[in-house]
């Protein structure tokens, strides 16, 4: 008897706790660690990180992951470019991706690495399985090859019928290789698609998915390679390494313990709720990804996103182009909750935005220096002035009130609302919509006129309750959003983390009952756009792709003609400083022949200014001179590069003359 009341009460436990336990399960794609990342790349992140906030806000227990997808071609040439392993290379852009993610506060629960012992286990496993069951087929690839290139093309990627990457001869080769049945999965997809109307959002996405490529027919997909071998190797064949996009795919499961012994977390969060990806690889996951889960017979995503791009003048930003902006020097200078604010703010997810510095300074005047940073300072400070930064009691309250009230109500509502459709900017509209209605009834109410007779002190008590249980509620409502920014209006209404600041008590208006104030730093300190701007565009000076070999192109062979374009010179440093608040950076007065030039250059931490003077180094002068950090710079200094990134200045081998000319 007892046994059975034990039973019946773990029993009912178990079913109160499974059906208050509501989980969520939100993907980003996994990053490229070939380049260093940029706010285009943020941009998914801060996103997936906002929802995931915001979902854990509402009582779930959410599953946030992201991570890095290592394995390919192009990474095996990056590292051997830079002399290092594969593994050593993407093991160090994978330190610096997961610090990026720190300082923008990302909040994930798990960070897959593609080179990760347990995952290349599961898509080896994965590959066999669907081997075995005739989902996977031996086969040939015939198409157009670049030897030196070692890829593969189709016939109009070619550029006047060369290699688009190197402009050598291609030829016509065949390869053995295994390939996945995706025509087998057509018409399942296109029914998932049409009966599921929220599996592929936006709408357009559907539209195009089906138009441009299911409905055209699906072929069958290569799904192994052998001219490059850092990959998954497959486990019955070795000479065949999996392609990429089968091994980073399945990073959405194998996170999770998929086809292992530790599969509660599949069980638990599978199938995801949301996957969000950028629009140019919504065609890998809306086609390729559901139709390798058919033939593994699990169940789909809830929902793939494919949001829009960030562009920058009207194209997609890109490393080679030269337009990237990188998100650390945006953070460094103005936080991470203004970085994040903005980018969630400026563009309606799903479409493309352009991003550029001035808008964003200028989001962060209006928006948050303005509209939020002016209510919590006004708030606090009459607290302060007028009732000694105690306010016991709701005061009474006045004729603006029931509106203020009616507008909040609303407004959690339209929030909540949009939050689950992933319409972010239009939610943060809503929270905003909330903070002018607040600074709005200030000049209404006047509180300072009220505060001139003694006779108003309740009244007056109940404009400062309205404009602090407005504020406690907008800071609880931007915390998926801005996740630093609300604990530093709670320091202000002197209140900590726990039931204040429950998502829950902002649907009642008027949970704060006891209020204390204090004043604070300016959350957001305004900002002089046109110093700002100038600043700004200097520190953004792409140093880098000026002083090191790291974005070599594969080797061309260049004509004598070409090479003598190049003009240096030898020079003296006759004078050096360190650059102020750059600290990678000299910058040194150089006498070449009879004339004397000014050159940054990013050795700061291999000489000091000291040791830099009376050496004898090696110019490029027809460089177009360029600003960096503010100051002109009128050539490049030459330097070797070791693969650890040390440098050394190149010097003549015997006295010689300065100004003297190298060819
Ligand atoms: N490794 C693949 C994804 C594999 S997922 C199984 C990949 N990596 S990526 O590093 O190139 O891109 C990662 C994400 O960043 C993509 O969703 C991509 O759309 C996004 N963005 C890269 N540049 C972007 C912008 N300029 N704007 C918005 N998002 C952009 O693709």
């Amino acid at each position: 008897m007892i046994n059975f009341l034990v039973r019946l009460y773990l029993d009912l436990k178990y079913i109160l706790w499974s059906e208050k336990m509501k989980t969520f399960y939100i993907t980003t794609p996994i990053y490229y660690p070939s380049n260093k990342l940029h706010i285009g790349h943020s941009y998914t992140t801060v996103a997936a990180d906002a929802m995931a906030r915001y979902k854990r806000l509402r009582g779930y227990d959410v599953m946030f992951l992201t991570g890095t997808d290592e394995h390919g071609q192009k990474i095996e040439r990056r590292a051997q470019e830079e002399g290092k392993t594969p593994q050593q290379f993407v093991d160090d852009i994978v330190i610096w991706i997961k610090d990026l993610w720190k300082t923008m506060d990302i909040s994930y629960d798990k960070f897959i690495r593609t080179t990760d012992k347990e995952h290349k286990e599961v898509v080896a496993k994965i590959f066999k399985k669907l081997y075995e069951q005739g989902d996977i087929y031996k086969s040939e690839y015939e198409g157009l090859y670049c030897t030196p290139c070692e890829s593969f093309f189709t016939e109009h990627q070619l550029k006047d019928g060369k290699c688009p990457d190197c402009a050598r001869e291609v030829e016509k080769v065949k390869e053995e290789s295994y390939f996945f049945k995706l025509s087998k999965y057509q018409d399942r997809l296109i029914k998932h698609i049409e009966e599921h109307p929220d599996f592929l959002m936006p709408q357009t996405r559907q539209n195009e998915m089906l138009n441009n490529f299911l409905k055209a027919g699906l072929e069958d997909l290569c799904v192994s390679r052998t001219s490059f071998k850092w990959g998954v190797p497959v486990s019955f064949d070795e000479k065949h390494v999996v392609y990429v996009w089968l091994d980073a795919l399945s990073n959405y499961i194998s996170a999770l313990g998929y086809m292992t012994k530790n599969d509660a977390d599949f069980k638990k969060f599978w199938p995801a709720n949301v996957q969000l990806v950028g629009k140019e690889i919504v065609r890998f996951h809306a086609i390729i990804w559901p139709a390798i889960l058919m033939a593994l017979g699990e169940e789909l995503p809830k929902q793939i996103f494919g949001h829009g791009w960030l562009i920058i003048n009207g194209g997609k930003m890109s490393k080679s182009i030269g337009n990237v902006i990188d998100p650390s020097i945006l953070v460094q200078r103005y936080s991470s909750d203004a970085v994040r604010y903005f980018l969630l703010r400026e563009i309606a997810f799903g479409q493309d935005g352009n991003f550029t510095n001035q808008a964003l300074i200028t989001r962060i005047n209006s928006d948050l220096a303005n509209d939020l940073g002016n209510l919590t300072s006004r708030t606090i400070a009459m607290i302060e002035k007028y009732f000694d930064g105690k306010l016991i009691g709701k005061g009474t309250e006045n004729e603006f009130d029931a509106n203020v009230q009616e507008i909040i109500k609303e407004n959690v509502s339209f929030t909540e609302e949009n939050m689950e459709k992933l319409f972010f900017n239009t939610a943060l509209e809503n929270i905003w919509t909330i903070i002018r209605r607040l600074n709005k009834y200030i000049d209404e109410t006047m509180p300072w006129v009220l505060a001139k007779d003694e006779a108003n002190k309740e009244k007056l008590a109940g404009v400062l309750y309205t404009l602090a249980e407005g504020l406690r509620i907008v800071s609880i409502m931007i915390e998926p959003f801005m996740p630093t920014t609300p604990s530093k209006i709670w320091a202000q209404l002197v209140i900590t983390k726990g039931d204040l600041t429950n998502w829950d008590t902002i649907h009642n208006f008027g949970a704060l009952t006891e209020i204390t104030a204090k004043k604070g730093e300016n959350i957001f300190p305004r900002i002089d756009i046109e110093k700002e701007l100038t600043e700004l565009e200097n520190a953004q000076q792409p140093i880098e792709q000026l002083q090191s070999n790291k974005e070599l192109e594969p080797e061309v062979p260049i004509s004598i003609d070409d090479f003598t374009k190049v003009k240096l010179k030898v020079g003296e440093v006759i004078e050096c400083d360190k650059v102020k608040k750059a600290d990678k950076l000299l910058v040194s007065k150089i006498k070449i022949g009879d004339e004397v030039r000014t050159i940054v250059s990013g050795i700061a931490k291999f000489y000091s200014p000291e040791e830099f003077i009376g050496k004898k180094v090696v110019v490029v002068t027809n460089l177009a001179p360029v600003k960096l950090r503010g100051i002109l710079s009128e050539g490049m200094i030459l330097c070797a590069e070791d693969k650890d990134g040390n440098l050394v200045a190149i010097a003549p081998e015997k006295e010689i003359a300065n100004g003297a000319t190298i060819r």
